[in-house]
């Protein structure tokens, strides 16, 4: 397989394909995930609590991040490379510059972002300086404790219309890809429908241009509550490679996220 890089994605995009993207922390899975052909790697900050054991993403560090994101890129030969910022780590445009450069130099081909509006600035600022954004609307989980929980957002108009702004906005200001969690599906395909960039999503609906799935949520390892959004794809298979070969078909074919899985 060819490199997966942003054009390539919008041009699956703009073709219909579906992009498969996964979490992953570290080399052996990212040499897997790759040749299974999902497309996108996302080094995200879940690592906090799948790997490090913490109730939240708050407690992750840059240097935690940068250090998984090397793993990652050892592993990894063709698919795309995103690195979550952590929780505080691009409060203002010039410190989340600085942070995005560690990700960068350790080899993330992207970084991502939690927020809408008040990002418009941080995400002009980046883009301008050559560091590609992925926007993340909707559930994010960095915002827990002003959510008061993991609790499906968009739900009322305001909220949806509040949602579609910042998607515009976003885009407007650089972003090239946007991941939405925890959504209604008919809000995941109105805002999908409204830009031009990727969205990928994670119980945002089958409309989405693509999916992603924290990799111990796909394999039924993370021993804490199963979101809605979650399906465990060892189920029925014999192998993990099987299992990620069966989500991303799964992506592929719209046959993932069925029904049970959205909102
Ligand atoms: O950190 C993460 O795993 C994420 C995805 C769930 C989108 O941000
Ligand atoms: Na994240």
């Amino acid at each position: 397989r060819k490199a997966v890089t942003v054009p390539a994605m919008l041009a699956m995009r703009q073709a219909g394909e579906k992009i498969a993207m996964l979490t992953c922390y570290d080399a052996s899975f990212a040499a897997l995930m790759d040749r299974c052909g999902v497309e996108v790697l996302l080094v995200g900050d879940s690592l906090g609590m799948v790997s490090q054991g913490h109730t939240s993403t708050l407690p992750v560090s840059i240097t935690d991040v940068a250090y998984h994101t090397a793993s990652v890129v050892r592993g990894n030969q063709t698919a795309f490379l995103i690195a979550d910022m952590p929780f505080g780590s691009y409060a203002t445009p010039e410190t989340a510059f600085k942070h995005a450069v560690q990700l960068m130099q350790a080899g993330a081909q992207m970084v991502k972002l939690e927020g809408g509006a008040w990002l418009e600035e941080t995400v002009r600022f980046l883009t301008e300086r050559a560091i590609p954004v992925c926007a993340h609307l909707g559930l994010t989980p960095q915002s827990v404790h002003q959510f008061g929980g993991y609790k499906v957002q968009g739900k009322t108009i305001e909220a949806a219309e509040q949602l579609k702004r910042d998607a515009l906005m976003l885009q407007a200001a650089g972003a090239s890809l946007l991941v939405l969690e925890a959504i209604p599906s008919a809000l995941g395909k109105e805002v999908t429908e409204l830009l031009a960039i990727p969205t990928i999503g994670i119980g945002a609906g089958p409309d989405c241009s693509g999916q992603v799935l924290v990799m111990h949520d796909m394999l039924g390892v993370f021993p804490g509550r199963k979101a809605r959004f979650v399906k465990d794809f060892m189920d029925g298979q014999t192998s993990i490679e099987a299992a990620v070969r069966a989500y991303v078909a799964a992506v592929k074919d719209k046959s993932f996220p069925a029904a049970e899985h959205c909102f």
